[in-house]
């Protein structure tokens, strides 16, 4: 089975609003002269306050070539619950993606594996897709329980999920020691941990989900290195943090990912 490739760029809590139009411009014009259908799909996760510009210089444009995810969202679809943005909002800034359980929000921001999947199933019932975000620190990776450690954040993001929700969800494996240190885990390390990864949907679900559902890497991706990281059996593409603030080395992965 083919999977189409994904490329995401996960700005953080980067760019205002006018950053935030600006950069979506550049991305839009630096992909002008490629044809749609041979592109990957390319999303970009603005911070909250920056959705609406982005998705204004998305929809000026029309050329559908980029999609919009938001960083987080909360499970609940609306209440007292100051400061949070339920998945229906989200929905309504534009968003088709969210990006739940990344390791910035589970290290400082208390997201456990439990909210995670609340949250994957809100996404779901919304009819959006999340990414669900796993990876090791390094001090994990050093006592050897990486493998235990994915399978049991993803195997604990997944319960309570239909076959149909999982083949269409995007899981991204970012070893947190290779976040923001220019440290990219080797490709072939990579595709290993993707392909265990793999296999445990495989277990939990059938041949069919495991081999439909697409799984990314993540940490320091940039332009000279998402060749060889797509050259990868198991990698289905690239969840992305610094490369992605400029125009020129987001497209230049894009590219690099066709
Ligand atoms: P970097 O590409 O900056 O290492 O960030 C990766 C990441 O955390 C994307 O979600």
């Amino acid at each position: 089975m083919s999977r189409r490739a994904v490329i995401a760029g996960n700005w953080k809590m980067h760019n205002l609003q006018k950053e935030a139009a600006e950069l979506t411009n550049g991305i839009m014009s630096e992909l002008k002269e490629e044809n749609k259908e041979a592109l990957p799909e390319v999303i970009i996760a603005p911070t909250f306050t920056s959705l609406y510009a982005a998705n204004k210089a998305l929809k000026d444009c029309g050329c559908g070539k980029v999609r919009l995810a938001a960083q987080n969202c909360y499970f609940e679809e609306k209440g007292a619950f100051t400061g949070e943005c339920s998945v229906q909002m989200l929905k309504d800034a534009g968003c088709e993606y969210i990006i739940i359980g990344h390791s910035e929000r589970r290290e400082y921001f208390g997201e456990t594996d439990e909210m995670v999947n609340k949250k994957a199933k809100a996404i779901l019932n919304e009819g959006l897709v999340p990414i669900i975000c796993c990876g090791e620190s390094l001090a994990q990776r050093e006592a050897g329980v990486t493998d235990y450690h994915i399978a049991s954040q993803i195997t604990k993001a997944l319960i309570g999920l239909t076959k149909e929700e999982v083949s269409k969800s995007i899981i991204a494996y970012e070893p947190i020691w290779a976040i923001g240190t220019g440290k990219t885990c080797d490709s072939a390390e990579a595709n290993r941990v993707i392909g265990m990864i793999r296999k445990v949907v495989k277990g939990l679900y059938d041949e069919t989900t495991g081999e439909a559902i697409r799984i990314l890497y993540g940490g320091s991706v940039k332009p000279n290195t998402i060749k060889e990281q797509m050259a990868q059996s198991d990698i289905d593409g690239a969840l992305v943090g610094g490369a992605s603030l400029t125009a020129d080395s987001f497209a230049q992965i894009v590219k690099g990912a066709m």
